[in-house]
């Protein structure tokens, strides 16, 4: 571990000379002397004197350094059947387009604006628009129900909303307009208006409050870049807590530069000009660091693609991809591997694709099994590397840094702890365990640039949810293990979060979604391992005393009332009534031992366990097959 090693003390022995030297990847309107902003810790910021346009990285010093015809976004749709190359040059001109745009429906700095749209580019052109003016995108994920839309809405309070008429998803077609209207009916803020984006296969009815995304590029005005201070809000991205109120991350826009420049390098060892696809959506956090803003920011080729691993046609659509546009690394979810790894175990749909310039599989949003590691090995004979991240972060917490020292990969865990990361494995009173241990997985403060500032609105909640635990450092919610050499071994999350195919769900949000029901007098929903979705929800339920509903018609309606209130992402399909949760003598339910049951592992009976028969006659309902 040489180079990684000195790399690792050079971040830890002189962080701000780190950072500092790694912001030169940059350009600034005003170039900062200082790194850390320490003063209002535990809120810090990074590069607090500097000036720069997040935009203006990602697009018009390619162009102004003589790049503007290399391609920088490469459209690939296999579910309307097109693709498009934008180069530099292009996509620069049409995102400073619709910066004019919206600048012309009054978006200013500092204004938010809530982008929710499928796969196509102009999410991405919305998105660097809204840098370019300095004003902070909130995009939301297409899978999510108006409600979980209205949230959003109401707590980013946009002064415009820019939608498509439709989504595509294999079997049908999501109708956004009806999606934004039904929000926006129940929504206290009410943006000024709706940019909608018509698409052929199914063209929305526009209101008196909508603005055709055609007509308004159509009479726009390019706007330039407005300069920012590092520390402005680039954009608020929301992601799955405990409860039902998502949290609103908030990124900046110096420190994510410097941090996401810095990782295409040395993480995933990418350069201006090469070819780089993240097959992710740009609803999650992904999608906002490695389809739009890192690739763009180093002067690579980012592809967006509009398909799925499987069903678009096929199983081999991931390679046809990597063949056709030349691509040299990819980056999905082991669940994207495990489902075509089902439909084409022998990878028999990889044959006459020419993938002579692929060279490494990064996977990340749950752990990589050892299984699907083998499997992708064997067939594509590339490395396979897991590493570890989340929202919150922005990147990669451990990784197997392919820029500095590609190192071993063992199976089960995402390598070592990536350089500005301060990883420390602590007990329950956070003491340091021993090596080898598992325990709650936390990062000392500062997190590295960028990582999230704060919580949108609400800096108590960033603090409880945080950094209250273990005073000085940042807990990531996972548990895990360090072991002799190092290595990083994440085993799961400690709270109700789960990840359900690559997307991140609360468990709470369901729960509060049961607990609505007439006939609910109490319930639970709990992660269960699925052998293709990594984890899916399982609902326990309580019926209130004298209320009679047949079993089928209550699992049917709460399945219903999930898929409306959160989402079809929700995946959640299944639902047990029980006559009693177990519970601590104090009331609190065993979710943790509930957990571990339905994962098969053998859980000792809490010594504070209230009633042991309702835990035996929850683990039968647990160990049944569904
Ligand atoms: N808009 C609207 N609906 C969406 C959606 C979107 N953007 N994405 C998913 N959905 C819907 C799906 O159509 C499906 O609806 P259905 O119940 O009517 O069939 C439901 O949400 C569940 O979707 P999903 O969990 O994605 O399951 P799937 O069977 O459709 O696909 C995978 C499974 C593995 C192919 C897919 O989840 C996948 O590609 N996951 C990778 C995720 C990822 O990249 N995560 C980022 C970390 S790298
Ligand atoms: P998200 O915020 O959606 O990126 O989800 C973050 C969570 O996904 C983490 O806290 C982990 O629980 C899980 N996760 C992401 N990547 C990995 C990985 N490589 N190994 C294990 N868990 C992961």
């Amino acid at each position: 571990m040489g180079e990684y090693q000195a790399v690792l003390e050079r971040s830890r022995r002189d962080p701000s000379g780190f950072w500092l030297e790694a912001a030169e990847a940059i350009s600034w309107h005003r170039p900062p002397t200082t790194a850390l902003d320490a003063e209002r810790a535990p809120f810090y910021g990074w590069f607090p004197d500097g000036e720069l346009n997040t935009s203006y990285n990602a697009l018009d010093r390619h162009v102004e350094a003589g790049r503007g015809g290399l391609a920088a976004l490469v459209y690939d749709s296999p579910v309307t059947g097109s693709s498009r190359t934008y180069t530099y040059a292009d996509l620069r001109d049409e995102v400073a387009r619709c910066a004019g745009a919206l600048a012309g429906l009054g978006v200013v700095k500092g204004d938010r604006v809530v982008i929710y749209m499928p796969m196509v580019p102009e999410a991405v052109i919305a998105m660097l628009a809204c840098a370019r003016l300095g004003a902070v995108h909130s995009v939301v994920f297409g899978g999510f129900a108006p409600k979980e839309l209205a949230i959003r809405i109401d707590d980013s309070e946009p002064k415009i909303v820019v939608t498509a008429s439709c989504g595509i998803e294999p079997h049908r077609l999501v109708e956004y307009k009806p999606i934004i209207d039904e929000a926006l009916r129940t929504t206290r803020h009410q943006p000024h208006s709706v940019v909608v984006l018509q698409r052929e296969q199914s063209r929305a009815q526009l209101t008196p409050r909508d603005r055709d995304w055609l007509e308004l590029m159509a009479a726009a005005e390019p706007a330039d870049p407005v300069p920012v201070a590092s520390c402005d809000p680039l954009y608020i991205l929301y992601t799955s807590g405990t409860t039902g109120q998502p949290k609103g991350v908030v990124r900046d826009n110096g420190g994510h530069a410097v941090a996401l420049a810095w990782s295409m390098r040395h993480v995933y060892d990418i350069r201006a000009g090469d070819v780089w696809w993240a097959a992710s959506d740009i609803g999650w956090v992904v999608g906002h660091s490695y389809i739009v803003y890192a690739p763009l920011l180093v002067g690579a080729t980012t592809v967006l693609y509009e398909g799925k691993p499987v069903g678009t046609p096929d199983a081999g659509a991931f390679w046809r991809v990597i063949a056709e546009h030349r691509v040299e690394a990819l980056f999905t979810a082991p669940t994207a591997l495990r489902v075509i790894k089902r439909e084409d175990p022998y990878g028999e749909l990889l044959a006459g694709h020419d993938l002579s310039r692929f060279t490494t599989l990064f996977v990340a949003g749950e752990r990589l099994d050892p299984e699907t590691l083998r499997w992708a090995n064997d067939l594509l004979d590339v490395p396979v590397l897991d590493h570890w991240w989340q929202t919150e972060t922005g990147w990669a917490i451990a990784a197997n840094l392919r820029g500095i020292e590609p190192m071993p990969v063992k199976a089960g865990s995402a390598t070592v702890p990536v350089p500005g990361f301060d990883v420390h494995i602590v007990d329950e009173g956070g003491e340091p365990v021993p090596t080898g241990t598992e325990g709650a997985i936390v990062i000392r403060l500062p997190l590295p640039p960028g990582a999230l500032l704060t919580l949108w609105n609400d800096d108590e909640r960033y603090i409880d949810s945080y950094l209250s635990t273990y005073p000085g450092s940042y807990i990531t919610g996972d548990s895990g293990y360090l072991d002799e050499d190092g290595y990083l071994f994440v085993m799961g999350r400690m709270d109700d979060v789960i990840n359900v195919a690559g997307h991140r769900l609360s468990t709470g949000a369901m729960e509060e979604v049961l607990a609505a029901h007439h006939a609910v007098a109490e319930c639970a929903v709990i992660g269960v391992p699925d052998s293709l979705k990594g984890q899916v929800p399982r609902g326990l339920v309580v019926l209130k005393a004298g209320v009679r509903i047949e079993e089928g018609v209550l699992r049917d309606e709460l399945v219903a009332s999930v898929r409306r209130e959160i989402g079809p992402v929700a995946a959640f399909r299944d639902v047990a009534v029980v006559e009693a949760l177990p519970k601590t003598r104090s009331g609190k339910i065993l979710r943790r031992t509930m957990r571990g049951i339905a994962a098969g592992n053998d859980e000792a009976l809490p010594a504070t366990i209230d009633d042991p028969s309702a835990l035996d006659a929850v683990a039968a309902v647990l160990r049944a097959t569904p």
